[in-house]
């Protein structure tokens, strides 16, 4: 019998980390490499959040705290979802964790048991199966194709329910898509979600703020309130302050599975970083300009990146709301033969041989659950993108 655990077994080690240490072994053998696979923004955490946790570091607020969160992080995060989605919640219904991974793990952990399903719109963000695998439940990915602007539809949605569904996984804007639901589209969907009671919403809201133009973000609790009892609504401070190695995620719902979570949490990393939790108060309480900023470069980024991928033969870009993520299709390029004579049979052969012949990184659709397609992150500068992408519009030039 093997020594490591059959629950292992059922998990796949992350794609995106394979195509990132790929590309890191080719920059360190001298290549000229532009990295597009990073999911994280490229701006520096603002300056008064870091100056909030200098401080909490010399007041010594630098022992443990309560385990899923400080009173002041907690109260905080209840004002946050009075202010910015209308949705009243009180600290004991409050949990804060390592990240936003961490919450939501706790979240599956704390509710899953084997045979239990977990409706997942594909494609999807890379670790919500690998974390129900591990919890011991059953994704059930259900397909959200280009043409459908890579939305779940009412009727797929209708029709991936059954009696062992536990959970619904929903992501706007997404990740890898950028997709952002609509309060009409997300209604239609809460609407199917209200005729099936045992069915609890996971409401993943990390690229709450970076959304464009003039879409209007909005979450299952707030656009349902028939869902409040049953919806956790989780969000974090790493995508809307910079602040990804800071590691605070939180989430928000009923009493019993908030507890559940702490329980969790309390045998295996108890409180989150305490100083990176002094800094996320500021983050939330402070002056809030980052966020406008940001969006405004991203959404420049957006364009760009959109406009010179649809030039380029094969590929297909829609526009999409939100996050800092394109889903380029690229069915107009399989089957051909690159420059360099790989064969491209399929998105993964794609990727390998962008990388191989033009540097370029980008991850495979197949990581996210649907192809064929790539994801690109524009979260790095307009100068390496403008290069990124007429490498990409050069080598689907010499597709044939
Ligand atoms: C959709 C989505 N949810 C959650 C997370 C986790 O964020 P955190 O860094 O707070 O753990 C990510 C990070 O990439 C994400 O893309």
């Amino acid at each position: 019998m093997s020594f490591l655990s059959a629950s292992l077994d059922r998990v796949k080690p992350s794609p995106t980390i394979a195509v990132t240490t790929k590309a890191a072994e080719l920059k360190a053998a001298g290549r000229d490499v532009i990295g597009l696979g990073a999911g994280e923004p490229d701006f520096d955490t603002p300056d008064n959040i870091k100056q909030a946790a200098i401080a909490a570091i010399q007041a010594g607020k630098t022992k443990y705290t309560a385990v899923d969160g400080l009173p002041e992080l907690k109260r905080a995060i209840c004002d946050k979802f009075a202010r910015e989605n209308g949705l009243e919640y009180q600290p004991n219904q409050i949990s804060v964790g390592t990240g936003g991974k961490q919450t939501l793990f706790n979240a599956l952990l704390a509710t899953l048991n084997p045979g239990d399903e977990v409706i997942i719109p594909a494609p999807y963000w890379v670790s919500y199966p690998d974390m129900v695998l591990l919890a011991g439940g059953e994704p059930v990915a259900v397909q959200c194709p280009m043409e459908d602007a890579y939305k779940l539809t009412p009727a797929a949605l209708e029709a991936a329910i059954t009696p062992r569904t536990k959970w619904f996984v929903f992501n706007s804007p997404s990740n890898p898509t950028g997709a952002g639901y609509s309060r009409t589209e997300l209604k239609a969907l809460t609407d199917v979600l209200m005729r099936h009671p045992h069915v609890w919403v996971l409401s993943d809201d990390m690229y709450e703020h970076l959304v464009f133009d003039d879409f209007e973000f909005c979450t299952p609790a707030q656009v349902e309130p028939g869902l409040y009892e049953r919806t956790l609504t989780c969000n974090g401070v790493s995508k809307a302050y910079a602040m990804t190695g800071w590691r605070i995620g939180y989430a928000a719902g009923p009493v019993p599975l908030i507890k559940a979570m702490a329980k969790i949490q309390s045998q295996s990393t108890s409180n989150p970083c305490s100083i990176s939790q002094w800094a996320a108060v500021e983050a939330l309480n402070g002056p809030q300009d980052y966020i406008r900023e940001s969006r405004a470069v991203f959404q420049r980024r957006r364009d760009l990146v959109v406009s010179m991928l649809n030039a380029a033969p094969g590929v297909t870009c829609p526009v999409p709301e939100g996050a800092f993520y394109v889903y380029p299709d690229i069915s107009g390029c399989i089957g051909k033969t690159s420059a360099g004579g790989a064969k491209i049979a399929d998105d993964e052969a794609f990727a390998a041989a962008l990388l191989e012949e033009t540097g370029v990184a980008v991850v495979f659709g197949a990581a996210f659950g649907l192809s064929p397609a790539f994801r690109v992150s524009y979260a790095t500068s307009d100068a390496a993108l403008t290069e990124a992408c007429s490498r990409i519009q050069a080598f689907c030039g010499g597709l044939s």
